[in-house]
Order: C-alpha cells, then sequence, then structure tokens
C-alpha cells in the first residue's frame, strides 16, 4: 500500500484494521437533490393530472397533508401489511408469457410443470414481427433493425411497439377493481414504475385524484352512496374524464395506462368497455383481501395519508365516515367475472394468496403477471455499491477484468465491516455480485452470508473499446465516441451492449430483489448500478446513463408502502 494512501485515510495509518471500525452515521452524505424520495408522499399525488384543470397540483400546491406524525414508511404500519406470496419457483415459472382462455388460479400448492408451456404469440404486446427465425423465440436486438434502433426507448418497447395486429391491442389499460384501502394505488404506482422502466410508455390514471380536483376533498361519506344520483353522477362523470384523458393519451403514442378507482361494479366497468372499444384493450386487475386485520390497517394508513382526511383534525372522526364510505361499496360490489382479467385474492394475508388469471395472453400481459406474482412490500433494505476501485479505474480504462487498487482493497475491507455492523441481525441477508473478479474481491472480507455471482450484474459490455481510455476511443474511433456523446441510452459498443441492453438483461434480477423478503447487499459496477438504482428511484431512462454512482459509496434503498427511501454512505474518497 502506498504511504501517501495510508495517509489520505483516517484510522488506519499503522496499517491495522482497528482503524476500519464503522460508526455508520458518521458516513451518511446527502442523497442528490434529483432523487426521487416518494416515500413520504400520497401515492396517488404521484399520478397524472387531468387535462381538465388548471389547476397546479404538479407540487402538490393544492392539497395539504394532515401532520399525523405517522410517516407512510413507518414500520409498524409496514408490518401490519406485509404482504406474503407464493414462491414463484412453485407457482409460475420459466416462460416470459401466459395464456388463460379460462380462469387458471396459481397458488402455491401447483406444481411448476403444470404451468410449462403456457406459450402463445397473441393478445396485447405480442412481438409477432420481430419473430427470431425458430419461430418460438423474440429477437431483441436492435441493431438489427436500424429504424428500431434509433426510435425506440427500449427493447422491450421495441418488441411491443413493433407487433402487428388489431389497432387497439397497441394500447393496453389495466383497470384497477377493488374496495378502497386494498392497496390498488400502491399496486398501481409499482406497475407504472417497473413498466416505464422497462421501457414502456406508462401513466398512472387516478380517479380520486380528479375527483379530488372536481368536487373538493371534503366529500362525505353520503357522497360515495350508490342511492345518492348526484353523488353517482359525480363519480361516473369523474371516472368518464379520466378515462377519456387516458385514451387521448394513448392516440397521442401512450401504450400502457394503469385506470386506478374501485370500479367496483359492473355497470361502471361496462362504461369504461364501451369507451375502450376500438381504442385500447381493456384487463382488469382486481385486488381482493378478507383479512380484517390488514383491511382495518390500510384504513388507519388512508386516514393519515390521504386528502380527502387532510382537513379532517379529529381521527375517530376520520375513520369513522371512511368505514361508512367502504360500506356504501361493499353494497353494490361485484366482483369481475368478465373480459380478461388478473385477480390478486389475499396477497397481503400472510397466507400465501392467489393469482387468478383469465382471458390474458401476450408478451407484456404475462410479464406484468410475473411482476404480480413476485413484488410484495416486505420492508428491506437494499443495498447498492460498486467494486472497491481496480487497477483499470486508476488507469482510467474502461471494462476489463483486473484486480483491485490499493485503495479498492481497503474499500472491500471497510465495506465488510460496515455489512457487519448494518446487517448483523439479518441472518437471511446475501450478498449478490458480478462474476468479474473486481467485485469478488471486494466481497471476499464479507463473512457470515452466502454470496452469489451473477452475469447480469456484469459491467456493460464495451465489446471493441474494452480496456481502452476514453481518450483512446476520441482519438482512434472518433465516430463511435460521437455517437455514444450523442445519445448514450441507445448507443451500442461494437460487439458490445448499450444502456437499453443493460437494462433488459436486468430484468431479472429486479424480479428477484423484488421477491427477496431479506437484504441484499448488491456489488456490481457503474453502469449497471445506474440501471438499477433508476428503477428504484423512478429515474427516466433517458436519466439513466447520466446518474451519479460515485466509488466507494454505499446507496441504501429502502422500499416502504407508497414508495422508495434513499440513504447514502460514504466510507472513503
Ligand atoms: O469506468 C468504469 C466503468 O465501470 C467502465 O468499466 C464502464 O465502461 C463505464 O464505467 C460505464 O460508464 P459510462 O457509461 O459512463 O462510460
Amino acid at each position: 500500500m502506498s504511504a501517501s494512501i495510508l495517509h489520505q485515510l483516517p484510522g488506519i495509518e499503522n496499517g491495522s484494521s482497528a482503524g476500519l471500525e464503522v460508526d455508520l452515521e458518521h458516513y451518511v452524505i446527502p442523497a442528490p437533490s434529483t432523487s426521487a424520495n416518494s416515500a413520504f408522499v400520497y401515492a396517488a399525488d404521484n399520478t397524472e393530472n387531468p387535462r381538465f384543470s388548471n389547476v397546479d397540483c404538479s407540487d402538490n400546491a393544492s392539497y395539504s397533508f394532515k401532520d399525523s406524525g405517522v410517516s407512510a414508511d413507518r414500520p409498524t404500519t409496514i408490518k401490519e401489511m406485509e404482504v406474503v406470496i407464493p414462491d414463484p419457483s412453485k407457482v409460475y415459472s420459466g416462460s416470459d408469457m401466459v395464456e388463460s382462455k379460462s380462469v387458471k388460479t396459481f397458488s402455491s400448492l401447483q406444481k411448476q410443470d403444470g404451468h410449462r408451456g403456457l406459450f402463445v404469440d397473441r393478445g396485447v404486446g405480442s412481438p409477432r414481427s420481430v419473430k427470431s427465425p425458430d419461430s418460438s423465440a423474440f429477437s431483441f436486438d436492435l441493431k438489427q433493425d436500424t429504424e428500431t434502433k434509433n426510435s425506440m426507448p427500449a427493447a422491450a418497447a421495441a418488441v411491443a411497439d413493433q407487433m402487428l395486429g388489431p389497432k387497439e391491442d397497441r394500447h393496453l389499460a389495466i383497470v384497477l377493481v377493488g374496495l378502497p384501502a386494498r392497496g390498488k394505488t400502491f399496486t398501481a404506482a409499482k406497475l407504472t414504475r417497473y413498466l416505464r422502466w422497462l421501457g414502456h410508455h406508462t401513466k398512472h390514471f387516478n380517479v380520486g385524484k380528479y375527483r379530488r380536483l372536481k368536487h373538493g376533498t371534503n366529500q362525505s361519506a353520503d357522497f360515495f352512496r350508490a342511492d345518492n344520483p348526484e353523488g353517482m353522477e359525480a363519480r361516473n362523470e369523474v371516472a368518464a374524464l379520466a378515462m377519456d384523458d387516458m385514451i387521448a393519451w394513448m392516440q397521442e403514442g401512450g401504450q400502457v395506462g394503469i385506470f386506478d378507482a374501485t370500479n367496483s361494479t359492473r355497470k361502471r366497468r361496462n362504461m369504461l368497455m364501451k369507451m375502450a372499444e376500438g381504442k385500447c384493450k381493456i384487463i382488469f386487475l382486481e385486488t381482493l383481501c378478507n383479512d380484517e386485520r390488514i383491511i382495518e390497517r390500510n384504513i388507519r394508513l388512508k386516514i393519515q395519508q390521504s386528502p380527502d382526511y387532510a382537513e379532517q383534525p379529529d381521527f375517530e372522526a376520520g375513520l369513522q365516515d371512511f368505514k361508512s364510505r367502504l360500506a356504501n361499496y361493499e353494497k353494490v360490489y361485484e366482483p369481475v367475472e368478465e373480459g380478461s382479467y388478473i385477480k390478486m385474492i389475499d396477497m397481503v394475508s400472510g397466507n400465501g394468496g392467489q393469482i387468478q388469471v383469465n382471458n390474458i395472453s401476450g408478451y407484456l400481459p404475462g410479464r406484468i403477471v410475473f411482476f404480480l406474482v413476485n413484488t410484495h412490500l416486505t420492508p428491506r433494505p437494499i443495498l447498492l455499491t460498486r467494486h472497491g476501485e481496480s487497477r483499470d479505474n486508476v488507469g482510467g480504462r474502461i471494462g476489463g477484468d483486473t484486480v483491485l487498487s490499493d485503495a479498492g482493497e481497503i474499500y472491500a475491507k471497510k465495506l465488510a465491516n460496515f455489512v457487519e455492523k448494518r446487517l448483523k441481525s439479518e441472518k437471511a441477508a446475501s450478498i449478490w455480485t458480478s462474476t468479474l473478479q473486481r467485485t469478488t474481491i471486494t466481497a471476499n472480507p464479507i463473512i457470515g452470508f452466502p454470496k452469489i455471482q451473477w452475469r447480469a450484474l456484469d459491467e456493460i459490455n464495451a465489446g471493441v473499446c474494452d480496456g481502452m481510455t476514453y481518450e483512446e476511443i476520441k482519438k482512434s474511433m472518433p465516430e463511435e465516441y460521437e455517437a455514444r456523446k450523442k445519445d448514450k441510452l441507445r448507443y451500442r459498443y461494437p460487439r458490445g451492449e448499450s444502456y437499453l441492453d443493460v437494462i433488459q438483461r436486468l430484468e431479472p434480477v429486479i424480479i428477484e430483489l423484488e421477491r427477496q423478503r431479506a437484504p441484499v447487499v448488491v456489488i456490481s459496477h457503474q453502469a449497471v448500478l445506474r440501471a438499477l438504482y433508476a428503477y428504484f428511484s423512478d429515474r427516466p431512462l433517458n436519466e439513466i446513463p447520466h446518474i451519479e454512482v460515485p466509488l466507494h459509496t454505499i446507496i441504501e434503498i429502502k422500499m416502504g408502502v407508497t414508495g422508495v427511501q434513499e440513504k447514502r454512505y460514504k466510507l472513503m474518497d
């Protein structure tokens, strides 16, 4: 180790590891101001703004929040809302696609083999036009199609956008169905984030937001009575307004609209289906919950968070009003039995739950079902970090597979110390690395946790530029250098990868991170971590290649009920 490095690092002047002791809070640095930290924001407020309104609600200007002293991410609340979903390896495996001509129920009791071969090429998002020669798989190679290469936001979107078939099938409406306090808005927000990250042009339309803007936030339970004609008309009107907006947005190029309302009667759903005729394909997503304890917790969370109760100072009065509202909905509730649907039954109960799918086929619906099977609310931290500085980092060379520099070795020790302290009571935590030695060496000093190597976590493949410095690329391949500078997201290194390629290959990692219930430490690389971080922080695709992910810094992500929280620890320069 060089003397200068020893000198720079506090506490290791004698080369002893005593100085590596970690006082976690000491290393906390502010997260970048651009980072989305939406954990304390009511999820519906992040949804699409009504076109009819000139009200500025982009920064929640039209809403005030009751200071209940209880955060959305409060551990007790989250624990009580915990979702336990059956192990998907036992439920549904392999294929990205599902077909269900009649109701199929996935439950934890079903065998994996029972679902093999559920593979079709029809329906929303079916990528028939990009079938590969063996006709059973689809090509994601944007480079084969120069037009696609330059215009599509992501490979998955390219696949979906290129489908043939009925025009209305090019747009997909996921229409939520369910009683109040069943987690619809949370599910809608999560699905929106996932689909956007995959490159699908997706928007979340929340009818409650339309209602609040048009009729105010102080409507009592009576407004929601089925035998109150004015209330019914007003509610149908705002639902139709939101649907109109969603269809107009689709006609301007939107791909997936998430329509978030109770939609709890057949009549309301018929109205929506009529409006969608010839314009978009509808899939109903119904959330059912029979666990009174969970419903009670959700209701309490609603009183604390919803703008509907922001001006109600008396919590108990709010609670009673919301319960009456709920009873009004229950009286006329009709479960979905028509059209294409996905039913999530007791997925929040902690007893496994079920997903039923009916008349669902195609690439995108298949992905949506798979995502919903795997996602849950158990709060647990995900720690993202780059490997310790490598010798190539010191030389400014990209790619490669070199060992760590002296500073990188020190980081590896500091990281081990940090992980030991941060996760000391987390026996089920695991350490994920890429297959490149700069990450496995960084993980080496960490003991007591299983380590898993993922090829999907390997750094962006720089192809013919691997091992070069940016200066060398600029000099010997100026056109490549300029092309990347112009469009870093889509640029693919000759015989290498683009950021879009990286996002595609990371999708299984995201699904697995969503599925995990214990903390995970991901030790990977700059481009890969940019893509992973963008998913959690809901950053737009074109920002991904420019997100700051510095060396020797840990980004801790905590997924909560209404968003993610981030904390950064800088262990050394
Ligand atoms: O420089 C370190 C590194 O991980 C390279 O291996 C990789 O090519 C690069 O970062 C990715 O960052 P960018 O996309 O900004 O070149």
